[in-house]
């Protein structure tokens, strides 16, 4: 049976002129804004989002209801709500579609989401180089504004929520939760320790909720068609759908909104990406986002339900299934040049606070540079494996940094030899590049 999309979030994405509030309305947006603010408690909307079970989709998978549910119910302040729209995970690109094509759906998710955790305010913080998709949402907002769904007294509710739009400067940091709040802080991007956690004590030292852009743009749905709806998609612990971003070698690289659990990774390879180009034959897949450990050819037949993946150190299978940005390479890729190009990556982006990162991934990076150039010496494989170990062992919860930028590139780059060590190991014998 062919793939059949499953479009909640992406159904109106190609709607001419759904920027524009007239438009959204007429295709059923900020209906649930009303049934909300007419005739649901903030109490209500937790529960209901607590009972359809959605889970955050910016890759850790926590249960959003419950996280709304550590918010204090009395603040004794402001308590803040935070979208996280950094998306910098290479080979990531749905937040960046939800919010350039259809910002609408993602504030009527927001102004719900915050009216639940009692937030004066919400933040979506948006990464430096999205600037057309910040200025989009900035018009957003204000149409939404002189239609009182923002600021002051929301449709006569006596409720009150700013929303405001804060560009980050396009460092891969910011997307960590806490990185992100400092730098809407405006300090430097270096994580903090936790606890305490942000329901306690987040932004500007008040309580405060962070969210994905996906995962809060499912709010209104879940309001307007009930949790039942919700969950009779996807799976029992996971349900909804999920927004892939294949891209590299294949014929239909794009973005595929899938009922989660529907098929493999195989399948959404091969079928919705139109298989790899040229006919080429599959050499390797990164399943979620750079982060996540590479996986080989005969990998490819587990089901694309996060449940089955594993969650560092459990799980029946060892791959992870993160953001869902899978880019598949074909035979003619060279793994130890694409584990460089990733590794570079990561030592640009480490802020530089904990010793692990700051020294041990320029470090790496310098090895693997080294193979890729004819300079390797058969000890290199030994070093990269001693490091990456020390930070954070593959799939295992431990770790030695402050938070989980170590594994980030630590487990792919772990990975990359686990798979692939052959062709190190050529590398470093022939001397040569491309071996
Ligand atoms: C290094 C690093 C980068 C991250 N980048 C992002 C990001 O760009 N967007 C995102 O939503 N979550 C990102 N996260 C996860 C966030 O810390 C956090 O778990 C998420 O925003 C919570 O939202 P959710 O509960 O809706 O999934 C990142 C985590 C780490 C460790």
């Amino acid at each position: 049976m062919p793939i059949k999309e499953c479009k909640i979030l992406t159904q109106h994405l190609d709607v001419e002129g759904i920027t524009d509030i007239e438009v959204y309305k007429q295709h059923g947006g900020y209906q649930a804004i009303e049934k909300v603010f007419k005739g649901m408690s903030p109490d209500d909307v937790i529960t209901t989002i607590q009972d359809s079970a959605l889970a955050g989709r910016g890759g850790a998978w926590f249960n959003t209801g419950m996280k709304w549910s550590f918010m204090p119910k009395e603040p004794d302040g402001p308590s803040y709500l935070c979208v996280n729209c950094d998306e910098s995970e290479p080979g990531t690109f749905k937040d960046r579609h939800l919010i350039a094509k259809n910002p609408h759906q993602l504030l009527e998710g927001v102004i719900i989401s915050a009216y639940a955790i009692r937030a004066s305010a919400a933040y979506i913080y948006v990464r430096g180089e999205m600037w057309e998709e910040m200025v989009g949402m900035e018009a957003a907002i204000e149409q939404a504004r002189a239609a009182n769904l923002v600021g002051e007294n929301i449709l006569g509710s006596g409720v009150s929520i700013e929303v405001y739009t804060h560009p980050g400067a396009g460092a891969y940091i910011c997307g960590e939760e806490t990185g992100l709040m400092q730098s809407l802080e405006g300090k430097r991007a270096e994580p903090r320790v936790k606890p305490p956690f942000p329901a306690a004590k987040g932004i500007f030292s008040r309580p405060t909720t962070i969210n994905n852009v996906q995962t809060v743009s499912y709010v209104s749905h879940i309001i307007n068609n009930g949790p039942d709806w919700f969950k009779s998609m996807g799976s029992e612990r996971y349900p909804g759908s999920f927004i892939f971003c294949v891209s590299g070698d294949v014929k239909n690289p794009g973005l595929f909104e899938l009922e989660i659990g529907c098929c493999t990774l195989r399948e959404i390879i091969d079928e919705c990406a139109g298989g790899v180009r040229d006919d080429n034959d599959i050499k390797a897949v990164i399943p979620g986002g750079s982060s996540t450990p590479v996986m080989t050819p005969d990998q490819l037949d587990i089901v694309m339900n996060p449940e089955l993946w594993a969650i560092p150190g459990r799980g029946e299978f060892q791959g992870m299934f993160g953001t869902g940005g899978i880019i598949v390479m074909d035979e003619t890729r060279c793994m130890v040049d694409a584990c460089l190009n990733l590794m570079m990556f990561y030592a640009h982006e480490s802020c530089g606070q904990c010793t692990p990162c700051r020294e041990g991934i320029p470090w790496v990076r310098d090895i693997v540079w080294r193979i890729e150039h004819g300079q390797g010496t058969p000890d290199d494989l030994k070093t990269l494996e001693d490091v990456c170990n020390n930070v954070a062992p593959l799939l295992s919860p431990a770790m030695s940094t402050i938070c989980l930028f170590g594994p980030s590139w630590s487990y792919p780059m772990l990975g990359f030899l686990k798979c692939f060590r052959s062709e190190f190991e050529e590398h470093v014998k022939n001397k040569a590049i491309h071996a």
